[in-house]
C-alpha cells in the first residue's frame, strides 16, 4: 500500500523543512510520497519543496495559471500514485504524528478517515469562544442541510486519509473550499471513521482563508444541497404546505357556513384535515423514497412536528414583539422559523 500526502501550498516556505521531516518521521516503514501543490507562492515555496527532494520523496507541482484550495487538492489527487492519500495543511496546524492513526483507520475498514476536531479527545488550541461557536454553527448548518453527512462531527476538516476509489473519476467542484464537504457528499464511499486530534496553532506565516469564508461555505452548502436533491425536496415541502393552507381555510368555511358549526370549535378539525393532507401528499411525493419508518410511526411524528413548530412560531412572535418588532413582522418571523423546524425535524426524523 502506498502513500501520498497531498499538501496545498500557498507561502509556507517557513514551514515546510519541519513539515517533510516530521511526515518521514511518523510515515517510517510506510512506501510514500508527499505531492505538494504550490500556486507559484511569491516567496518561492515551490523552489524551496524542490531543494527539499533529495532528502525526501517530494514531488512538487507549480501551478501557474489555476489558483485555490480545493483546486489545488484535486489536482493533488491527479498526480498522486498512491493507493491511499492524506490531505493536510503545510502550517503543522495538522500534526503529521496522527497521519499513522489515520492509516490505522483505513487499515481497519474505513475508506475515508477524517482527523476531527470534535469528537472525544480532539480539539482546538487557543481559539476564542466565538470563533469555536462559529466553527461549530456553521458545520451544524451543514450536517442540518445535508443529511448525508449527519453522522460525520467535523465534516470540513481539512485533515483526512482516503482509499484513492473514493475519489477516482468522481467530477468534485472546486469552488468551494472545504474539499473534504464536497468528497462526502460525492465521493464513493461506504465507512467513514473519525480520529481525535488537536488542531494546533500556525508555526509560521498567515491564514489565507478569511473573509468571506462563511458566505462561500452557505453557498457551497446551497449548492451540495441542490446536488443532493434537498432543495428539490423543500420546494416540494413548501407546495404541499400551500395545499395544506387551501385545505384548511376550505374545511372551515364548509364546516362554518354549511354545517353551522362554531368558528372556534371548527378550526380545530380543519387544522387536523390540513395535516392529514399534508402528511399525505409529503409521504407519496416530497419523501417517497425514504419510507424507512412504519407508518404509524411516519404519522404520529408529522404531527409533532406540527406541534414543535407551532410552540416555535409562538415564541418566536411574543420574543420579537417582546422586542417592540411590530406584530406582523414578528408573526412572519414566526412562520419562517415554524417551517424551517418543521421541514428539518421531518426530513430527519419522520423520514430520517
Ligand atoms: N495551493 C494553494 N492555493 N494552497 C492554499 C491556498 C491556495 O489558494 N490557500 C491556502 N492554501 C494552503 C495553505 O498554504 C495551507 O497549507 C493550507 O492550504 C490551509 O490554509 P490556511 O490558510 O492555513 O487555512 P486555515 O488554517 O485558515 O484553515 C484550515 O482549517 C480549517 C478548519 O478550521 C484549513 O485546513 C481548512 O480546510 C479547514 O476547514
Ligand atoms: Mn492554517
Amino acid at each position: 500500500m502506498k502513500i501520498s500526502v497531498i499538501v496545498p501550498t500557498y507561502n509556507e516556505r517557513e514551514n515546510l523543512e519541519e513539515l517533510f521531516e516530521r511526515i518521514d518521521r511518523a510515515l517510517r516503514g510506510y512506501d510514500y510520497e508527499i505531492v505538494v501543490v504550490d500556486d507559484d507562492s511569491p516567496d518561492g515555496t515551490w523552489k524551496f519543496a524542490t531543494g527539499l527532494s533529495d532528502r525526501y520523496p517530494v514531488k512538487v507541482i507549480r501551478r501557474t495559471r489555476e489558483k485555490g484550495l480545493s483546486s489545488a487538492v484535486i489536482r493533488g489527487f491527479r498526480e498522486a500514485e498512491g493507493d491511499v492519500f492524506v490531505v493536510m495543511d503545510a502550517d503543522l496546524q495538522h500534526p503529521p504524528e496522527v497521519i499513522p492513526e489515520l492509516l490505522r483507520a483505513i487499515e481497519g475498514g474505513a475508506d475515508i478517515a477524517v482527523a476531527s476536531r470534535y469528537v472525544p479527545g480532539g480539539g482546538v488550541k487557543n481559539w476564542y469562544w466565538y470563533r469555536r461557536l462559529i466553527s461549530r454553527g456553521a458545520i451544524m448548518i451543514g450536517r442540518l442541510a445535508l443529511p448525508k453527512i449527519r453522522n460525520v462531527r467535523d465534516p470540513v476538516s481539512g485533515f483526512f486519509a482516503l482509499r484513492r476509489e473514493v475519489v477516482e473519476n468522481v467530477d468534485l467542484n472546486p469552488v468551494g473550499f472545504k474539499i473534504l464537504l464536497e468528497i462526502l457528499i460525492k465521493g464513493n464511499y461506504g465507512k467513514v471513521a473519525e480520529v481525535p486530534f488537536t488542531f494546533g496553532l500556525r508555526k509560521a506565516g498567515e491564514s489565507k482563508l478569511g473573509t468571506g469564508t462563511i458566505f462561500n461555505y452557505l453557498r457551497h452548502i446551497y449548492r451540495l444541497m441542490r446536488w443532493e436533491g434537498e432543495m428539490d425536496r423543500l420546494i416540494k415541502f413548501t407546495l404541499v404546505g400551500l395545499s395544506g393552507v387551501l385545505v384548511n381555510e376550505g374545511f372551515l368555511w364548509l364546516f362554518v357556513s354549511t354545517f353551522g358549526w362554531d368558528k372556534v370549535l371548527a378550526n380545530v378539525p380543519a387544522t387536523e384535515l390540513a395535516i392529514l393532507n399534508n402528511f399525505i401528499w409529503n409521504d407519496l411525493w416530497t419523501f417517497r423514497d425514504l419510507k424507512r419508518k412504519p407508518f404509524w410511526s411516519r404519522i404520529a411524528s408529522f404531527h409533532v412536528a406540527a406541534l414543535t413548530g407551532a410552540i416555535f412560531q409562538w415564541i418566536v412572535y411574543v420574543a420579537l414583539m417582546f422586542l417592540g418588532i411590530h406584530y406582523l413582522i414578528a408573526n412572519l418571523l414566526g412562520i419562517v422559523v415554524s417551517f424551517v423546524v418543521r421541514f428539518l425535524f421531518n426530513r430527519h426524523v419522520t423520514w430520517g
